[in-house]
């Protein structure tokens, strides 16, 4: 036994993490279910580093020095579990498996019970930064024993991507707290890229500004709070030229937004949790909608806004939609936040949103300025019920919410769709407001239902006998 970790599955993420691993100097065992992967990885990067392809199951584990450390990385869901499967029995107790795929939490913490019960440690980590990430730095959030952590940390943060110093990785709780975080981070950024889409759509239809000119805007955008890996490439992107056609590549994509349900899952489990999470359940049914051609065709001829806008689209509206985008973003992340608080709480597992916020800051796909920002914000002695109130953010959504509002105003004028920024602006508005509307459903539902209703002004609950003398009676 030679190797200090050991990777299994080598598509690019897989052969990525190895490569990551063996250019710092870790000996890394490499096996795949086809060998092809393994001799093209050792092949064509066996010279970065100590490499020791395995062929069978059998050999990568006698390879492995103990207690064995295996990350899995292949996809998630039923190929998962049968690599468990082949690998459990060949393991001893001590051992870890880390899996290093976009698992769904309560699929990990599935797995985590049962190979405990087998002395196994499994360790769902997620790991963010794409393909790019997980070979020069991805940040990585392994959930699991503290025992585990102990053993995997140093290596995990050695490959991990470094801001100012500090590893983009730290132990995020026991079971599925990593995958979960890692699915509230992907949701997040379904929001984030909704919002950044939005963007793009007002200027370019309101302002008239040709990709090329956009992309200069998110340039120059990227400069300031913004600054963010997602406004990055979305300069690139729209800056990029279509070969074939000379067109900008942005205008020969089919505008159907794919997913592969990460963005889906944060919403369904936000659901079950109760946490309005609107900023990104708004993402992920603009993707939807987008994908739905046979409505969208039904629906095309429908009239839009008739005439001229009331106001005209001027200069000011550039910056406008800047402070919309930067105002969308913290309730999208505020809302994600709020969603990991209400996890921790129902699993028990007691993650700091601070270190996360500071494991954000680099090698993932929503790393940005901002991520320190948040950071900062849970650092104070009290830290903020909610990320908006927070001094820093409360001052950026007063200065931005004005010009918020004439967004979302402007693109209901002009037919543009923009639900990730109405549905923030609406989050916004909701939680400042002294009296909500839900005082009459609870009355609807006390009418029709008898479903009682509590008081502003006594405890208890109280009903109307609506069909009869509509006199009160305590319930
Ligand atoms: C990351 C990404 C990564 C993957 C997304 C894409 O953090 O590195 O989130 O995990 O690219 O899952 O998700 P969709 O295919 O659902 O857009």
């Amino acid at each position: 036994a030679e190797a200090k970790i050991g990777v299994t599955g080598l598509a690019v993420m897989g052969a990525n993490l190895a490569r990551n691993l063996a250019r710092h100097g870790h000996t890394v065992a490499v096996h795949n279910r086809s060998q092809s992967r393994t001799k093209a990885l050792i092949e064509e990067h066996g010279d970065e580093g100590a490499f020791v392809a395995c062929e069978t199951p059998e050999e990568f584990v006698a390879a492995l020095e103990r207690p064995r450390r295996i990350i899995i990385m292949v996809k998630a869901g039923a190929p998962t579990d049968a690599v468990i499967e082949e690998f459990a029995p060949l393991l001893e107790p001590g051992d870890m498996l880390v899996d290093g795929g976009n698992a769904h939490f309560l699929d990990t913490r599935r797995r985590e019970a049962a190979l405990r019960e087998r002395g196994i440690h499994f360790v769902g980590a997620g790991v963010s930064g794409g393909e790019e990430g997980a070979l020069l730095g991805p940040s990585i959030m392994p959930g699991g024993s503290r025992e585990s952590y102990e053993a995997l940390g140093p290596l995990l943060e050695d490959i991990a991507a470094k801001v100012d110093g500090v590893p983009c990785c730290t132990h995020i709780g026991p079971d599925g707290a990593g995958h979960f975080v890692k699915m509230v981070h992907n949701g997040i950024e379904y929001a984030d890229m909704q919002l950044i889409a939005e963007a793009y759509d007002l200027l370019r239809q309101g302002l008239g500004l040709s990709p090329a000119e956009l992309a200069d805007v998110f340039e120059e955008w990227n400069k300031g709070e913004l600054s963010s890996y997602l406004i990055e490439i979305t300069a690139e992107v729209l800056r990029q030229v279509d070969a074939a056609t000379g067109r900008p590549l942005v205008d020969v994509i089919a505008d159907r937004a794919e997913q592969k349900g990460t963005g889906r899952w944060t919403v369904q489990i936000a659901l079950d949790l109760g946490v309005p999470v609107s900023g990104i359940a708004e993402a992920v049914f603009a993707r939807s909608v987008s994908g739905h051609a046979e409505l969208r065709q039904a629906a095309r001829g429908l009239p839009g806004p008739s005439g001229a806008p009331a106001g005209p689209v001027g200069e000011g509206f550039a910056e406008d939609v800047r402070r919309a985008l930067y105002a969308s973003k913290i309730i999208a992340y505020a809302q994600g936040f709020d969603q990991i608080r209400a996890g921790s709480a129902e699993y028990g597992w007691d993650v700091d949103p601070g270190a996360l916020a500071t494991i954000w800051r680099g090698g993932c796909i929503i790393r940005a300025v901002f991520l320190d920002r948040i950071r900062e914000a849970y650092e104070q002695e009290t830290p903020p019920v909610t990320l908006l109130t927070a001094p820093l953010f409360a001052e950026a959504l007063g200065l931005a919410q004005e010009s918020w509002r004439r967004v979302v105003a402007k693109a209901a004028e002009l037919g543009i769709p923009a639900p990730g920024f109405s549905t923030a602006l609406a989050y916004y508005d909701s939680l400042r407001a002294e009296r909500l509307p839900a005082a009459l459903i609870q009355g609807q539902r006390d009418f029709f239902g008898a479903h009682t209703y509590q008081r502003v002004d006594r405890e208890g609950s109280f009903h109307t006998l609506w069909s009869g003398d509509r006199s009160e009676v305590g319930a």
